[in-house]
C-alpha cells in the first residue's frame, strides 16, 4: 500500500481506501473495475494512515485532486471527526466509512447498514423490517453500526450480546432513547438467557473479530443454533461460526456481499446515477 510519505508519486489516483492494516483490503479490486467500465480516469488504490493521521490524510488527498475514499479500522470514527459534515445516516451509525472531496466542503456517510441490509436480502432472502435479529459483537464499531442500522430499519427485536458487556450499555440507552417502541435486549455471552433468546431470533450476525484466524472459536456455542436460524459472519472466510451453522443445518451467508453492497453505495456517493454492480462482482469474483 502507498502512504502519506510517497502518495505524490501514485500517479492517477483519485480515490484509496484508508486504514491499518489496509494491504489485504479488497476495496481497489472491486473499485478500480467499476472506474475503468465506467470510463472515469482514476486510480483507486490503498492507502495506510497511522493513528491520529486522518485529518492529514484528507488534506493530503484533497490536495492531490482526489475525489473521495472508503475508510476502514480503526478510523471510521476519527472519520466522522473529521468531516466537514455528515448525514444522518454517518450520524446514527456513528461511523462514516465514505468520503467526498467537494469543492466546498469533505462530505461524510455510511453505506455499511446499506450493505448489511442488501447483503442480508441477497443471501438469505431476509429482510429487516420485523425481523428478530441478534448481533454478537456489538462492542466493536462494525457491530455498533449494524446496531444502529437495524433499529432504524424497523427491525422487531435486537438482541445485542458481547463478551464485554459494560461496553454495549452505552449503545443500548441510545437505541432505546432513539427506538422507544423497540424490543431491546442486552447481555453478556456468559447470561443465562443467552440460549433462550437465540432459539427466539431468527438472524444471529457475528460482528466479533473471531474468525479472522483459523484456529479461532466460534463467539456462540454450537448447541445455540437450529435449523431455522439464519446466520450471517461480516468475516469473509469460512469461521467456526459457519461451520456450526452448516452442522445445524442452518441458513449461513459470509461478509462478502456486505463488501460489495457498501461498495456499490459509495460507488454511487461519489458518481451519482452511476451502475458497478457487475463489475464489482467481476472484480471480486462474485
Ligand atoms: P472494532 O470492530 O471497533 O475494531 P474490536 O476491538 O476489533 O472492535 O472488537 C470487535 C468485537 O469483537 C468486540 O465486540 C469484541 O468484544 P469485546 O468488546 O468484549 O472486546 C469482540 N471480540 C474480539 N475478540 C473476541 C473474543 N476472543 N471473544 C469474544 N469476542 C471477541
Amino acid at each position: 500500500p502507498f502512504t502519506l510519505a510517497n502518495l505524490p508519486e501514485a500517479s492517477a489516483a483519485r480515490l484509496a481506501v484508508i486504514g491499518q492494516p489496509v494491504a489485504h483490503s479488497l476495496s481497489p479490486q472491486m473499485h478500480q473495475p467499476a472506474l475503468d467500465e465506467a470510463g472515469i480516469d482514476a486510480r483507486y488504490i490503498a492507502l495506510e494512515v497511522g493513528p491520529g493521521q486522518v485529518k492529514e490524510a484528507f488534506i493530503r488527498m484533497r490536495e492531490l485532486g482526489f475525489i473521495g475514499c472508503n475508510v476502514t479500522v480503526p478510523h471510521k470514527f476519527d472519520a466522522l471527526e473529521a468531516c466537514d459534515e455528515i448525514d444522518d445516516t454517518a450520524r446514527d451509525l456513528g461511523a462514516v466509512n465514505t468520503v467526498r472531496f467537494d469543492d466546498d466542503a469533505t462530505r461524510g456517510t455510511n453505506t455499511d447498514g446499506y450493505g448489511f441490509e442488501h447483503a442480508v436480502k441477497e443471501s438469505l432472502g431476509l429482510k429487516l423490517p420485523g425481523l428478530s435479529v441478534m448481533i454478537v459483537g456489538a462492542g466493536g464499531g462494525a457491530g455498533g453500526a449494524i446496531a444502529a442500522h437495524c433499529a432504524r430499519a424497523g427491525v422487531a427485536r435486537l438482541i445485542l450480546v458481547n463478551r464485554t458487556e459494560s461496553k454495549i450499555e452505552v449503545l443500548g440507552r441510545t437505541l432505546r432513547e432513539r427506538h422507544p417502541r423497540l424490543d431491546l435486549a442486552t447481555l453478556g455471552t456468559q447470561d443465562t438467557v443467552l440460549p433462550a433468546l437465540a432459539a427466539a431470533c431468527t438472524l444471529i450476525v457475528n460482528t466479533t473479530s473471531l474468525g479472522l484466524k483459523e484456529s479461532d472459536p466460534s463467539p456462540l456455542p454450537a448447541g445455540y443454533l437450529h435449523s431455522n436460524h439464519h446466520v450471517f459472519d461480516t468475516i469473509y472466510k469460512p469461521t467456526a461460526l459457519i461451520r456450526a451453522a452448516e452442522a445445524a443445518g442452518a441458513h449461513h451467508a459470509n461478509g462478502h456481499l456486505m463488501l460489495l453492497h457498501q461498495g456499490i453505495a459509495a460507488f454511487r456517493f461519489w458518481f451519482p446515477g452511476s451502475d458497478p454492480d457487475a463489475a464489482m462482482r467481476r472484480g471480486l469474483g462474485l
